[in-house]
């Protein structure tokens, strides 16, 4: 028998094929500390998070017989890769489960910032019936400018392409021909920066991409720029983009995810020109049953020793 731990809350549709598997024994114990993690992983096969564990190289050193950590999601930022590539354990994804859930949560986020609809929704349940306060801007002719244009990316750009946005994107792993058939113009970091109406990025948050959206970026922005974030807290420096929406300089954010999660007397939640979600991007059923059925088919090929897709 294979032991599996499942530590975030996935998907039971999703799940349903570790559960029914003759060889597998499922724990879901949510909400555990570093240290009750610590001490009860040495009993475990696989190891099964979304964002909210963070797996440390504390746990993954006392991880004595694990051989998978699977994140049913995109981002493994939350799982210490080098400390697992040091063990010998396979770290799994689910690439493209949730990238239509997120692109659409993106573009949901890139509407209700345009059109200040949470503001409006908030005070009129409030009692306050007030027009002049919440006039909007068209995204039509506007440019959308994208920084990593990889699955979720290109999801926006077709989107937005719908809304008749002009979309100008900073990918430099991406080829221009991929670009051209989305319809798409690529340009360098501080060209696309430069021209944006408004700004999303969808890049992982790696070394490269920590802070990339900064102080001496936003100085580059227009007037009156609008800024997305439903990739990964980090991306965009908060402290710079609280500044910036203070000067002026911005005229809005939509934040789906933060530095710190939950974000914890973060100044830029409390600002009326900041709207935010609680790292929604990928919490649908459709998004969640996908990426909990994509890596549980991983960690059985694993644990069984057959070939499987993605490390
Ligand atoms: P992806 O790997 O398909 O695309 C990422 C793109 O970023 C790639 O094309 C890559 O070439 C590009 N890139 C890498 N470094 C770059 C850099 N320095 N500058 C510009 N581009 C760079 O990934 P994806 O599935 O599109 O996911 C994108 C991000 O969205 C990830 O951070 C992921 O964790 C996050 N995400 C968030 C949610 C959510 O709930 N909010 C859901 C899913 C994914
Ligand atoms: C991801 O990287 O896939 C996202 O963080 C979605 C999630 O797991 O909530």
């Amino acid at each position: 028998m294979y032991r599996v731990l499942i530590t975030d809350p996935l998907s039971d549709q999703g799940i349903k094929p570790l559960i029914e598997a003759d060889d597998i024994e499922v724990d879901q114990r949510l909400g555990l500390t570093e240290a009750e993690l610590i001490r009860i992983i040495p009993e475990y096969d696989a190891l099964l998070v979304r964002s909210q564990t963070k797996v440390t190289a504390a746990v993954i050193e006392a991880a004595d017989k694990l051989k998978v950590i699977g994140r049913a999601g995109v981002g493994v930022d939350n799982i210490d890769l080098l400390a697992a590539t040091r063990k010998g354990i396979v770290v799994v994804n689910a690439p493209d489960g949730n990238t239509i859930s997120t692109a659409e949560h993106t573009f949901a986020m890139l509407m209700a910032l345009a059109r200040h609809i949470p503001q409006a929704c908030a005070a009129l349940k409030a009692g306050t019936w007030d027009r002049k306060a919440y006039v909007g801007v068209e995204l039509a002719g506007k440019t959308l400018g994208i920084v990593g244009l990889g699955r979720i990316g290109s999801e926006v750009a077709k989107r937005a392409k719908a809304f008749h946005m002009r979309v100008v994107a900073y990918d430099p792993y991406l080829t221009e021909e991929r670009a051209a058939k989305l319809g798409v113009e690529m340009a360098d970091l501080d060209t696309v920066i430069a021209q944006a109406d408004f700004l999303t990025v969808h890049t992982p948050l790696t070394k490269e991409t920590r802070h990339l959206i900064g102080r001496e970026a936003f100085r580059k922005m227009k007037d009156g720029v609008r800024i997305l974030n439903c990739a990964r807290g980090g991306i965009i420096d908060e402290a710079a983009l609280y500044e910036a929406i203070q000067a002026g300089k911005v005229a809005g954010a939509a934040l789906d995810v933060f530095e710190e999660e939950p974000p914890k007397n973060n100044p830029l939640v409390d600002l009326p020109q900041v709207i935010v979600t609680p790292h929604l991007g990928a919490s649908t059923v459709e998004a969640q049953e996908n990426v909990a059925l994509d890596v549980c088919a991983e960690v059985l090929h694993i644990l069984r020793g057959e070939p499987f897709k993605n490390a």
